[in-house]
């Protein structure tokens, strides 16, 4: 008797607290995970592995990214050029953006190349904007945009474990770690 509560005591003390239960929209069915599947396989771009907080940190930068576009806009628009210089730049290539990008695009050949050139497009912006070249701003923003669609139209987000992510991306040949 005394045994077979063993393993039940084992299964709680691995639950989370149960003084703070999930919210509702938390709660995943396994219908909802058959949504879920089935959601995907509609999708025919190529997956990008990632783990949740990676996943969820991606999706921060892509709604930074806009809003940095937002920005340009509005500092050109106004004929300010340091705004539109500053928003550009923070789109821009840094030895730490390319760090993240590559484990980002660990687990999906390409990605952190079409990532990559998505940064440096944007600096181009940003230099644009620092000659004060209204023309050559838009020209950039143009690429710059057109880098956005292009990954988009070729790359969604797979949520995965952490075992999933590192295979993915020690059979595309590349370090896994954190972002
Ligand atoms: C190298 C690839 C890549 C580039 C470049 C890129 N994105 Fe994304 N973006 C993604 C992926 C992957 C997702 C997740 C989409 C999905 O799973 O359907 C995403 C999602 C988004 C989202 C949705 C965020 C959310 O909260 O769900 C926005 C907004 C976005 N991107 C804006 C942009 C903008 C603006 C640019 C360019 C200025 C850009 N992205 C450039 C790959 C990219």
């Amino acid at each position: 008797m005394k045994s077979s509560f063993a393993p039940l005591a084992l299964a709680l003390a691995a639950l989370p607290s149960l003084a703070d239960p999930p919210r509702p929209d938390e709660v995943i069915s396994p219908a909802t995970c058959d949504a879920q599947a089935k959601a995907a396989a509609m999708d025919s771009r190529t997956p990008v592995p990632l783990i949740p907080m990676m996943a969820h940190h991606q999706r921060e930068q892509m709604r930074g990214h806009l809003e940095s576009v937002q920005a340009v806009l509005q500092g050109l628009s106004a004929n300010d050029f340091v705004a539109t210089e500053k928003a550009a730049r923070s789109m821009g290539f840094t030895e730490q953006m390319g760090m993240m990008c590559e484990h980002m695009g660990a687990g999906a050949p390409g990605f952190s190349e079409q990532a990559l050139k998505f940064h440096h497009s944007a600096d181009k912006v940003a230099d644009a904007a620092h000659r004060k070249d209204r023309a050559g701003v838009l020209k950039a923003l143009d690429v710059t945009l057109q880098a956005c669609t292009a990954c988009h139209a070729s790359y969604r987000q797979q949520v995965v474990d952490q075992a999933t992510y590192d295979a993915a991306a020690a059979a595309a040949g590349n370090k896994s770690g954190p972002p």
